[in-house]
């Protein structure tokens, strides 16, 4: 069922979680860009359910513990109300990067604008978000706006993404 380059986005989720400890044990969570599974795999070993978001889904592990919603994340509440929200909110979205770095600037400002103004509703006291993000799309000072909200905010650059990469997790532990 999952292609070799899976391991890779396993291998980073995994890589965040055996640093911080972000998934408790039967913890419920919400994954924006869930796409193949890569993430999804390693959480489900952690987890006790998992709402994967994605407006394309190509990979579909088949466990009563995981359920789909194909949909643009800026629509998701149109659908879903959040009555119950997530210990743990993780974000591996990434629109396809078109090269001119003002568009896609803006659809990475726009991404995080969402989670760092919904935050709230979809997350629990006490709980943990991940955030993948380029540092040359959106600026650190930008995203650092969202410590208010968390107890510890960390910016990593993991050994398991490429040394060239400008790939950047933003680690928030403990929603206050
Ligand atoms: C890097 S991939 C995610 C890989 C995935 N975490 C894995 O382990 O296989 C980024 C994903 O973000 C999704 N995406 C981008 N913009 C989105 C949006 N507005 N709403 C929902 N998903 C979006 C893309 O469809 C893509 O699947």
């Amino acid at each position: 069922m999952f292609t070799k380059n899976l391991s890779k986005s396993y291998k980073k989720i995994k890589e965040i979680d055996l640093k911080f400890n972000i998934f408790k044990k039967k913890c419920s969570v919400i994954e924006f860009g869930s796409n193949k599974s890569g993430w999804t795999q390693y959480i489900l070993k952690k987890s006790k359910n998992i709402l994967c978001i994605d407006k394309k889904i190509i990979n579909k592990i088949i466990c009563s513990s995981i359920k789909y919603i194909e949909i643009d994340m800026f629509n998701i509440f149109n659908i879903l109300n959040f009555k119950k929200k997530f210990n743990v909110v993780v974000s591996d979205v990434c629109h396809n990067i078109s090269g001119i770095k003002d568009l896609d600037s803006f659809e990475f400002i726009k991404i995080f604008n969402f989670f760092y103004l919904n935050i709230d509703k979809i997350l629990l006291k006490k709980g943990n978000f991940i955030f993948k993000y380029f540092n040359k799309l959106i600026t650190k000072k930008k995203i650092i706006k969202i410590k208010k909200y968390f107890k510890t905010v960390k910016n990593i650059k993991l050994k398991t993404s490429k040394k060239k990469s400008s790939e950047f997790f933003l680690i928030c532990k403990k929603f206050k």
